[in-house]
């Protein structure tokens, strides 16, 4: 892959450039206004000595008068070197030259006369400009005389190539010093950037806990300094709870791992009826069912973490599902004397399959928490963002404030008492029921006071309000 071009150089260049720019605009603009000036200057030269010639030629009012013109206009046109002037009557003969014979020559030919503006001529590597006009004596009837001026230009064209290569020299000078400057300045503009890397570089797995200080950061990193200490405070914690994670896994296969291989030693080394080996190898049955349980569920949360998972989206009638869901719990709950409700209705564009394990879990744990002879109720309804509303509330003792915004981690239990790898329930639950929910784009949240505790899901509605179609997740465990 092509190297991106460095943050330095690309600034001194786009400096560079654009000093370049605005260097070549205020030249060319010079250049014209040079030109303007000259060109006017010219004119004023030009007008000037065709008026004075008009003046003379107005003046000459017989045909005698005309031998005296030479030396009239002589006196008035000397002392310009770079003027060449032909004066002829209107037949061609000529009354008077001045000037270089070749511009002289040019000049007779008379293509130029009457011209609006001054036309420009070029010979030998000199430039004139040239008015012709016919200008009348002051003879009665008489022809006009044929008057032309060529005034040479080479100076002024000189001037604006020496300009020119001057002003390119100059550009490019000027371009590669503003490009060195820039360069040194935005080396200089970086340099907290440079000190905020290396403080980045810095940061390994074991120091997530230390952020880069803000102080003294300039104002415009600020932002990014508070982002990377924000995404590093999310880090560590996932990295914390990662590692707990895995020691927790570790723990919680150890214990029952150990008690079979103990079980099993026993077994195998001790004199046992059948009847023995039949209740061992039940106890055994348990176990490995529980291990059996704890990693399915934790391969369903790995694949849900890699998107694995396919969803099969439907409209689901919520009422019936939990109805369908009471059926099955009504045995263990009229066992503990415990009464399932449910009221409102609302409907779920959802996995069918992944919906109900979701309940179930908030189910099981409810009737598990509810002591006996209490309530347990699942409210249906839609919410002001039109999302379908799942609660489900128990009586029972409240889970303790602490522990709410863990309550959906992995392997997390209240009951720290209970965490010892015989008890039947892992905490994983919840996890998967969050999981889930967030496949479906949905949120879940609880709440626990006195004597109660209540679990909200709120799901998409329809095909818009969800990803159907989209990455996809769905049920494989
Ligand atoms: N309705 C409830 N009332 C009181 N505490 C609850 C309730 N639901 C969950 N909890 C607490 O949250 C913990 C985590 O629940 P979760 O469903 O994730 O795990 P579990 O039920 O212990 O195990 P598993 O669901 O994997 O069998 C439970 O151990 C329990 O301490
Ligand atoms: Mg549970």
């Amino acid at each position: 892959m092509k190297t991106p071009i460095s943050l330095t150089a690309r600034l001194s260049l786009l400096f560079a450039g654009s000093a370049a720019c605005v260097l070549l605009f205020a030249g060319l603009l010079f250049e014209r206004a040079a030109n303007n000036r000259f060109l006017e200057h010219d004119l004023e030269e030009l007008d000037g000595k065709m008026a004075l010639i008009h003046e003379v030629l107005g003046k000459i009012t017989s045909v005698d008068a005309i031998a005296a013109l030479p030396t009239r206009l002589h006196d008035t046109m000397t002392g310009h070197p770079g003027i060449a002037i032909t004066v002829a009557t209107g037949d061609g003969r000529v009354l008077f030259t001045v000037g270089q014979s070749a511009v002289v020559t040019h000049l007779l030919q008379g293509t130029e006369i009457d011209k609006p503006q001054p036309v420009t001529w070029s010979l030998d590597k000199h430039s004139y400009r040239i008015v012709a006009n016919r200008v009348a004596l002051g003879i009665p009837a008489s022809q006009p005389a044929k008057v032309a001026i060529a005034f040479d230009i080479s100076g002024d064209q000189q001037f604006m190539v020496e300009f020119r290569e001057f002003l390119w020299f100059g550009m490019v000078l000027a371009a590669l010093a503003m490009g060195w400057l820039a360069w040194v300045a935005v080396r200089q503009g970086l340099s907290p950037l440079n000190k905020v890397s290396a403080m980045m570089v810095n940061i390994s797995a074991q120091r997530l806990d230390m952020p880069v200080p803000i102080e003294g950061v300039p104002r415009e990193l600020k932002e990014l300094v508070s982002s990377f200490n924000t995404m590093l405070a999310r880090l560590d914690d996932s990295f914390r709870r990662l590692s707990e994670f895995s020691s927790d896994i570790a723990h919680e296969l150890r214990t029952p791992i150990q008690n079979l291989l103990v079980q099993t030693e026993v077994t195998l080394t001790g004199e046992c009826d059948v009847i023995e080996y039949r209740t061992n190898l039940q106890s055994n049955l348990e176990e490995f069912g529980r291990l059996s349980r704890m990693i399915s569920d934790m391969l369903f949360l790995a694949k849900a973490d890699n998107r694995l998972l396919v969803l099969h989206r439907e409209s689901i009638d919520l009422h019936s599902e939990v109805t369908r869901l009471f059926e099955f719990y009504e045995a263990l709950a009229s066992e503990r004397g415990i009464k399932l409700t449910q009221r409102g209705a609302a409907t779920a564009y959802a996995d069918r399959l992944m919906l109900q394990r979701a309940i179930s879990n908030l189910l099981s744990n409810a009737i598990r928490f509810t002591p006996e002879g209490r309530a347990l109720e699942v409210t249906l309804g839609e919410t002001a963002d039109h999302q379908a509303m799942i609660a489900v509330a128990n009586q029972g003792t409240a889970i303790p404030a602490e522990h709410l915004p863990r309550i959906f981690d992995r392997l997390y239990r209240v009951d720290a008492s209970r965490q010892d790898g015989h008890n039947e329930n892992v905490g994983l639950g919840l996890a998967i029921t969050r999981s889930i929910v967030e496949m479906h784009k949905g949120t879940i949240s609880v709440e626990s006071g006195n004597e109660w505790t209540r679990f909200t899901i709120n799901l998409p509605t329809d095909r818009d309000g969800g990803s159907a179609g989209s990455p996809v997740i769905g049920l494989a465990a």
